[in-house]
């Protein structure tokens, strides 16, 4: 019997490969590793049945139209922005996800913004570098204090219980806003959101991308924000309106920002370029050698489930 043909977009760990070969007829992307354009993403999936693809893979009405075949797409991502799930739960096209396993990952990495951001660490370390260091003086380079001060999670989730967890060592009241309260909190208290903007000295977003929060940080948010307050964004690009967070950044509306998600990545705004208080990172906030692995292998293991006809692991749709 042919073995079911599997489309796998990016490259992926060998081990993860291996555990797929033999079970599937595979068309990888292990040299090249090129994000694949709309265009060929639809040719290379118009005999595939499976679909192994990553957050960068833009899966819409037309890409499902060209794969009359598919019926399992294993995303190595927690968020499925990027998925049209109606369409695939219209053609009968099972979805899943990679929650969980990038938890503590992720949240580990809001917390390197946040400090980075409070201490100024890549504006320091470049002022090193470029031999501007003439010594020491009192008011070099001065930060704010993360230790104590209040912080607000946007999107009380998996994600956003874990970088609360991890407050508690930083003696930090902590405060989120959610549609609606969540079950486990870590110890937050529930505000409105904006309480949320208003009181917090750093602000972290971890909510996911859906037309309902386009923008939710807007030029209004950025002003009810305390001047010397932080904004730190794991979440999408497209969550925060980044116009209008480089006119905060550049006017001294909020003191700094984070951000490893931009709209439109990996193109950024120009704006945040020359800016010295905004710490830029390329979408890595789960990328560890181990984190990055489990995910391939859980999205991996969803499609050996599914060709088995064993229940998927992380279902979406
Ligand atoms: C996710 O899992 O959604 C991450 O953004 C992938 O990098």
């Amino acid at each position: 019997m042919p073995l079911p043909r599997l489309l796998i977009t990016r490259r992926v760990y060998v081990d993860v490969l291996e555990s797929l070969s033999g079970v599937f007829e595979i068309q990888h992307n292990q040299d090249k590793d090129e994000p694949l354009s709309k265009s060929e993403l639809m040719r290379r999936l118009a005999d595939k049945e499976y679909l192994l693809s990553t957050v960068v893979d833009r899966i819409d009405e037309d890409v499902l139209a060209a794969a009359p075949r598919l019926k399992c797409i294993a995303t190595g991502a927690v968020g499925t922005n990027n998925i049209d799930l109606k369409a695939c739960a219209a053609r009968g096209i099972s979805v899943t996800n990679t929650p969980d396993v990038l938890t503590e990952t992720t949240a580990d990495f809001a917390w390197t913004l946040l400090m980075a951001t409070a201490r100024r660490l890549t504006e320091a370390e470049q002022y090193l570098r470029q031999g501007q260091w003439k010594g020491w003086s009192f008011d070099q380079l001065a930060g704010v204090d993360v230790y104590g001060s209040t912080l607000g999670i946007l999107g009380m989730g998996r994600i956003g219980s874990a970088i609360a967890r991890r407050a508690h060592g930083f003696g930090m009241p902590v405060q989120y806003h959610n549609r609606r309260p969540a079950a486990d909190s870590a110890g937050a208290r529930y505000v409105d959101k904006e309480t949320l903007f208003r009181e917090s000295d750093f602000v972290v977003l971890v909510v996911p991308y859906s037309p309902e929060t386009h923008h939710i940080v807007a030029a209004k948010e950025l002003a009810l924000m305390k001047k010397s307050a932080c904004l730190i964004n794991i979440a999408r690009g497209g969550v925060v309106d980044d116009k209008a967070l480089v006119q905060a950044l550049g006017n001294g509306t909020i003191r700094a920002a984070g951000l490893d998600v931009f709209e439109g990545e990996p193109a950024l705004d120009p704006g945040f370029l020359p800016l010295s208080n905004v710490v830029l990172t390329p979408h890595i906030a789960s990328s560890t050698r181990a984190t990055r692995g489990a995910m391939m292998q859980l999205a991996a293991d969803n499609l050996l489930a599914h060709v088995h006809g064993r229940p998927l692991l992380t279902q979406v749709s």
